[in-house]
């Protein structure tokens, strides 16, 4: 742990929150669980390629991670020197980009001689729930997280910050990557997921009926849906080839519509299994208005307590990572400098 200086009063506490797991390059400022800046540079240069290209990710992050922290000091009008922490992702993620982020947080923390603080990644996602905002609406414990994520898509029993319990988990794809990769088949850019979202708006759920996994307990399966759009393309573009075009917003909606019968299917039965009815959403997908409405159903009908993050915190963010700062703060769990990132991290780690 590194010695330093600061002491640790409850108030006044900023955390320097830092993000890059992936291809977004983000900054936060947070002041006593309040987020008073929150930056995100994302990188347009995966799009040309259909999918996130590692090397290219890790390179952009140098480029953008000055910049990004500057800005994000600067619109909260804090100086470096007044930082209490550094927190930032120790992972998973992709490697190259975890590591650009982990050297920066090391050198300011080194240089301000404050306390460096590792975050997991997924872990962030599910406790950006706690940032104190307007909404004033933290979950208590214990509650479901559903994280669906572009990596990522699990049921995740919550009984306190820092004592999750995994109940499920997908087998294959990410949540994320089946809308993604069935995007890709349509011919729309990457990232696929919110324009599937905004065409469906306009489509019927029902218009095509794709196959439900059978997968045991509350794991899912994601890559045999994929397969299944990709040969019921491939045949209705022999007998029409403008198909997938003519029918954009019906395609979009009834895959939309599959893959939140996939969640909730799941999420029902995690309730009924645990007897949990709280149910938070984390990850990218969270911003999907389907699993959202989905979501609001199941709070009239069924009784749920939901979650929703704001929109702002669901995709990858650095005002996560700085709240998880925050409260590993006031435990005072820091980390050493020999701390390495990595690709893959238990979630109790
Ligand atoms: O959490 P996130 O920003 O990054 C990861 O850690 O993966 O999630 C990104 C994923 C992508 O797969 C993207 O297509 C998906 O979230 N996504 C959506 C929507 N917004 C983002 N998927 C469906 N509907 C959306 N509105
Ligand atoms: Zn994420």
């Amino acid at each position: 742990m590194p010695e330093n200086s600061k002491n640790q009063n409850k108030e006044n506490i900023y955390i320097l929150g830092i993000e890059s797991s992936c291809d977004d390059t983000a900054a936060a400022v947070l002041k006593d669980g309040k987020i008073i800046s929150n930056k995100v540079a994302n990188q347009a240069i995966h799009e040309q390629y259909g999918g996130v290209v590692p090397e290219l990710a890790s390179r952009a992050h140098q480029q953008n991670i000055v910049p990004v922290v500057d800005l994000a000091l600067k619109e909260a009008g804090v100086k470096p020197s007044e930082l209490s922490a550094i927190a930032f992702t120790k992972g998973p993620g992709l490697l190259g980009s975890l590591l650009v982020g982990t050297s920066f947080a090391k050198s300011m923390s080194l240089a301000l001689n404050i306390p460096l603080i590792g975050i997991h990644h997924m872990k962030a996602h599910v406790l950006a729930h706690f940032i104190k905002d307007d909404r004033m609406n933290l979950p208590e414990f214990p509650f479901l997280a559903l994280t669906i994520s572009g990596g990522h898509t699990q049921i995740v029993q919550v009984n306190d910050y820092f004592d999750f319990k995994i109940l499920g988990e997908t087998l294959d794809d990410a949540v994320g990557e089946a809308f993604d990769k069935t995007a890709k088949i349509m011919g729309l850019p990457y990232p696929g997921g919110p324009l599937i979202d905004k065409y469906a708006q306009k489509g019927n759920p029902k218009a095509f009926k794709f196959p439900k996994p059978k997968v045991a307990g509350l794991n899912f399966s994601f890559s045999g849906l994929k397969t299944s759009i990709l040969y019921f393309l491939q045949k209705k573009q022999k007998e029409e080839p403008d198909f997938v075009s003519k029918n954009l917003n019906d395609l979009s909606a009834s895959i939309q519509y599959t893959i939140v019968q996939i969640l909730m299917d799941k999420l029902q039965k995690a309730v009924k299994q645990t007897g949990i009815r709280r149910i938070a959403i984390a990850g990218g997908v969270s911003a999907n208005s389907g699993i959202r409405q989905a979501l609001r159903i199941a709070q009239q009908n069924d009784a749920w307590q939901v979650y929703i993050p704001n929109f702002e915190y669901t995709t990858d963010n650095a005002a996560m990572v700085a709240i998880v700062g925050y409260l590993k703060y006031q435990q005072g769990l820091f980390d050493d400098y020999d701390l390495i990132p990595k690709a893959r991290i238990p979630l109790h780690d």
